[in-house]
């Protein structure tokens, strides 16, 4: 068996995952980067992603959308951490996928998001202050600093390993 390692990231979290997913996966990873044809060859490849809407991001969404016949392991980060949300994402992504595919995984974690995002909710709270949605959204965006970190890099290789069965 070999496998790919196809992935997209913004400000560092998937590439992260991705990293990890590839040393787990040890010498049968025969590609790791960005979409490309020849990452398709592989008996099963692993899709990382960015959360973009509640989505995967655009160039992930066109190349899962283009897969057919093929076994895919999902994973991807988002700012938000709820469990629901977490799986709402990995459904929506799920979605976009061809029903010939097959799924043979997926993780999800929370990634840190950049400062301006914190930025715009301190703005939103001048407006409201003291508002509990805008209060829980700067506590989310705090926790996700500490994400993506070694629990959940540990989970991930330990998702991946069970699934090539090492
Ligand atoms: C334009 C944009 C849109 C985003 N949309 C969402 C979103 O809908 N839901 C979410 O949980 N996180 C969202 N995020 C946060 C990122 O998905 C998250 O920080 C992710 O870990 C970034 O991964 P990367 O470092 O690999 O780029 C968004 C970030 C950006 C820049």
């Amino acid at each position: 068996m070999n496998y790919s390692v196809v992935y997209a990231t913004s400000t560092g979290n998937t590439k992260l995952l991705a990293d990890n997913v590839a040393e787990a996966l040890g010498k049968d990873c025969t590609y790791i980067g960005q979409p490309d044809e020849k990452s398709k060859e592989a008996d099963v490849i692993f899709i990382g992603f960015w959360t973009d809407k509640g989505n995967c991001n655009e160039e992930i969404k066109k190349f899962i959308s283009e897969l057919e016949n093929k076994k895919v392991f999902l994973f991807g980060s988002a700012g938000a951490g709820s469990e629901d949300y977490l799986n709402m994402v990995i459904n929506n992504v799920k979605g976009e996928l061809d029903g010939s595919c097959e799924v043979v995984g997926e993780f999800m974690c929370q990634g840190k998001m950049q400062q301006g995002v914190k930025a715009r909710y301190e703005h939103m709270l001048e407006e409201k202050p003291g508002d509990e949605q805008i209060l829980s959204l700067i506590k989310n965006f705090e926790e996700a600093l500490n994400h993506p970190n070694e629990d959940d890099l540990t989970r991930l290789k330990n998702k991946v390993k069970e699934v090539v069965g090492k």
